[in-house]
C-alpha cells in the first residue's frame, strides 16, 4: 500500500526544524515522492548532515538553510534563499518546535518566550514570508502546521506550549479563509506520541513514564514515524486540495479516550463488571413499580 512516486513531483517544500525527528521523516517521504525539500533550524551542522544522509537515501535534493525561526529578519532571508535557490516554493511544513515539561509556576518569562517564540511566533513569521509571496505571485500554497492534541483543550505542565499550539490552530483556522479565495490552504495535523529523540528525551526521559503513556492509547502503542509522514504527504498534495482550515488528529485515539467520561471503566477486572451489572439490574428492577416489575 503506498502513494505512487510521483505524488509530489516538481514541488518545492520547506520544512522547519527538518534535521531531526518528525520533520526529517516527512521530509524523506517527500523526497521519495518526487518533491525538492528546504530543511531550516538553528542548528547547521545537523542540517548539513541530514540532507546528505537523505539525498544518500532517497536521491532528489535537499537543501539545508540554518535559520532560527524567533527571528522574523532570519526567517525572511531563510525563505527568500529557499525561493531563490529553488525557483519558488510551494509548500511550508511549520514542524520547528520547543517545550518545557514542568509545573507552570517554575517557568520564567525567558522560559515562556523561549517556547511562544518557537511555535507561535516562528510559525507565523514563516507563513506570512511565503504567504506574501505567493499572493504576490498570483501562486498556489498549501501550510502545513504540526500542533497537537492539546491544541484544543489545553494541557497541564506544557502551559507555554499548549498555548501556543493553540494560537497556530487559530492560525490555520483563520488564513484557511482569508487566504482560501486565492489558493494557498492551510491545514494542521495533531500527533499523539510518535518516538522522536528530541520529543521523548525531554518530555518521557523516565522509561516508566513511557509505560503509562503507552497505557493510555487505545491502540496499545506509540505511532511510527511512517505513519505520520505518509499523512503529511497526502496533505501537502493534490489529493486532498479541497481540506482547508482542518485539523487531523493522528494518535491512535488517545485524545478521545482522555475525553469520554467513562474510559476509565476499561481497568475494570470482569468480576467488578458482573458486580456492575447485578447492582445496575437490582436498582432498574427496584426502580419500578411491583406491577412493570
Ligand atoms: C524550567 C527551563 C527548562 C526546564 C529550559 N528552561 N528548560 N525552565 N524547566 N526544563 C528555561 C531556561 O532556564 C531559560 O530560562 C529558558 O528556559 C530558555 O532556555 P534556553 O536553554 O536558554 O533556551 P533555548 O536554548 O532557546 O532552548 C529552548 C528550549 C529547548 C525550548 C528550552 O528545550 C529546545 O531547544 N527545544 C527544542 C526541541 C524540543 O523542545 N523538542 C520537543 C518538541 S515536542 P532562564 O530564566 O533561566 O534564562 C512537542 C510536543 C510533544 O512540542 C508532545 C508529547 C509527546
Ligand atoms: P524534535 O526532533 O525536537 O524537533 C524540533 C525541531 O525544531 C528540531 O529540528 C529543532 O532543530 C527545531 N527547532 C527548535 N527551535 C528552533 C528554532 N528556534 N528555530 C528553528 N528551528 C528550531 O521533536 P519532534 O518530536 O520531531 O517534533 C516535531 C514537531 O512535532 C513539533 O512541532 C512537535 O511539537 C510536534 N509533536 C511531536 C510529538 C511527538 O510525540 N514527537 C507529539 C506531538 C507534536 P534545531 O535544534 O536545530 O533548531
Amino acid at each position: 500500500m503506498s502513494f505512487t512516486g510521483d505524488l509530489l513531483k516538481s514541488r518545492v517544500i520547506v520544512i522547519t526544524g527538518g534535521g531531526t525527528g518528525l520533520g526529517r521523516a516527512m521530509g524523506e517521504r517527500f523526497l521519495q515522492l518526487g518533491a525538492t525539500v528546504v530543511i531550516a533550524s538553528r542548528r547547521d551542522a545537523v542540517l548539513q548532515a541530514a540532507a546528505t544522509e537523505m539525498m544518500a537515501l532517497h536521491g532528489g535534493r535537499v537543501v539545508p538553510i540554518a535559520c532560527d525561526v524567533r527571528d522574523p529578519e532570519a526567517v525572511e532571508a531563510m525563505i527568500e534563499s529557499a525561493w531563490t535557490q529553488c525557483g519558488g516554493v510551494d509548500g511550508l511544513v511549520n514542524n520547528a518546535a520547543g517545550n518545557i515539561a514542568a509545573p507552570t509556576e517554575r517557568l520564567s518569562h525567558r522560559a515562556v518566550d523561549s517556547v511562544l517564540g518557537i511555535v507561535l511566533h516562528g510559525s507565523i513569521y514563516c507563513t506570512l514570508a511565503l504567504g506574501k509571496r505567493w499572493l504576490a505571485a498570483g501562486r498556489k500554497g498549501r501550510v502545513l502546521s504540526i500542533v497537537t492534541t492539546y491544541a484544543e483543550g489545553g494541557s497541564a505542565y506544557v502551559v507555554p506550549s499548549a498555548a501556543a499550539k493553540a494560537g497556530v490552530l487559530a492560525m490555520t483556522r483563520s488564513l484557511a479563509v482569508e487566504w482560501g479565495p486565492r489558493g494557498i490552504t492551510c491545514n494542521a495535523i495533531a500527533p499523539g506520541p510518535f518516538p522522536t529523540k528530541g520529543a521523548w528525551e525531554r518530555l518521557l526521559p523516565d522509561p516508566s513514564l513511557l509505560t503509562e503513556a503507552i497505557d493510555r492509547i487505545p491502540v496499545r502503542r506509540a505511532g511510527e514515524l511512517l505513519e505520520l509522514a505518509n499523512l503529511a504527504a497526502f496533505l501537502m498534495s493534490d489529493l486532498s486540495l479541497y481540506i482547508n482550515g482542518d485539523c487531523i488528529t493522528i494518535d491512535g485515539g488517545e485524545k478521545l479516550k482522555g475525553a469520554g467520561q467513562f474510559s476509565w471503566m476499561g481497568s475494570l477486572t470482569s468480576a467488578q463488571w458482573a458486580a456492575l451489572e447485578a447492582s445496575a439490574r437490582g436498582a432498574t428492577t427496584k426502580d419500578r413499580s411491583p406491577r412493570e416489575a
